[in-house]
């Protein structure tokens, strides 16, 4: 019911009182649109800046992988300790409940399997079926320094990158690994940054041991880090600690988590590492507590 006499009693207008002036802390992220810094900030924790995102999306190169063999069993109750997940349509509407209330990083690049050549891909969901699935992200590979696929998977980012700037969804450009190219920082740091420079509002790169901190420097986007193969619990803790050290704003984790003998347990030592700055060697202890409890 409208109110004639709101409006004439309303005095609370601070005069002189500066207007606030809310806007984003996230690398990079000051100019952009409401919804875009929106679905952002759901990715990234806003008080610690940082993120662990759970990635299973592996399934859509490699089939069933180990770990990822009945999603339902094994994903779903690590979903409470993610930040965001990141997984192929075809898992979010099959397995993951809609009701998780997590932010999805939509697997959005596809066209080939480990089978035959990996990089060859172009994008496989329209922007309509990411905005249908609610996604708050949308993932794209890129392969730079490929001979055959780095213009066209540049230009499959792009196209995206477009797509998601109408309607305020970011992009996440992820390096894969060239055939002749090496994880090193050079390399590292100009893939980050031609993604970054040709739009893309997060970028997914790997980790490397000499120089990763010219990686996060050099892009002006936050830098997710993927795990990578399974390794010893205590190595894959020290490799997220180093990379949020040297500049990384999270983690985009698959095989480390869903892969340990405790994956619950595991996910929770990650967050320890990346939101609270714990020590390698704590987290560890808080992953044997957790296990053995
Ligand atoms: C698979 C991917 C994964 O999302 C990415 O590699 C992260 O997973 P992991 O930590 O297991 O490497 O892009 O296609």
């Amino acid at each position: 019911m409208p109110d004639a006499n709101g409006n004439v009693s309303a005095n609370a207008f601070r005069v002189g009182a500066p207007a606030a002036n809310p806007t984003s802390e996230l690398k990079g992220a000051h100019s952009y649109d409401w919804g875009m810094k929106d679905r952002l900030s759901r990715i990234f924790d806003p008080k610690s800046g940082k993120t662990v995102m759970l990635a299973f999306d592996h399934g859509y190169i490699m089939g069933a992988t180990s770990g990822l063999e009945r999603i339902d069993v094994s994903i779903v109750p690590l979903i409470e300790h993610a930040d965001c997940l990141m997984c192929s349509r075809g898992v979010l509407r099959t397995c993951i409940p809609p009701t998780c209330s997590k932010p999805i990083s939509l697997r959005c690049s596809a066209g080939s399997t480990v089978l035959t050549e990996l990089n060859d891909e172009c994008v496989g969901v329209q922007i309509e079926d990411a905005i249908r699935l609610n996604a708050s992200m949308m993932a794209v590979m890129v392969a730079i320094g490929d001979k055959k696929f780095e213009a066209r998977t540049i230009r499959n980012l792009c196209r995206m990158i477009e797509a998601g700037n109408r309607y305020g969804i970011p992009t996440l450009g992820v390096t894969a690994v060239g055939q002749e190219l090496t994880r090193d920082a050079r390399y590292l740091g100009m893939a980050s940054r031609v993604l970054a420079e040709n739009g893309a509002q997060v970028v997914k790169t790997y980790y490397c041991q000499e120089g990763f901190e010219t990686v996060t420097a050099g892009c002006p986007v936050p830098i997710v880090i993927a795990g990578g193969k399974k390794l010893p619990e205590l190595d894959a803790l020290e490799m997220a600690h180093h990379a949020i050290d040297q500049g990384a704003a999270g983690v985009d984790m698959g095989r480390n988590i869903f892969q340990a003998d405790d994956p619950k347990a595991m996910i929770q030592a990650v967050r320890g590492v990346v939101h609270d700055q714990m020590s390698p060697e704590a987290a560890l202890e808080l992953y044997n507590d957790l296990k053995q409890s």
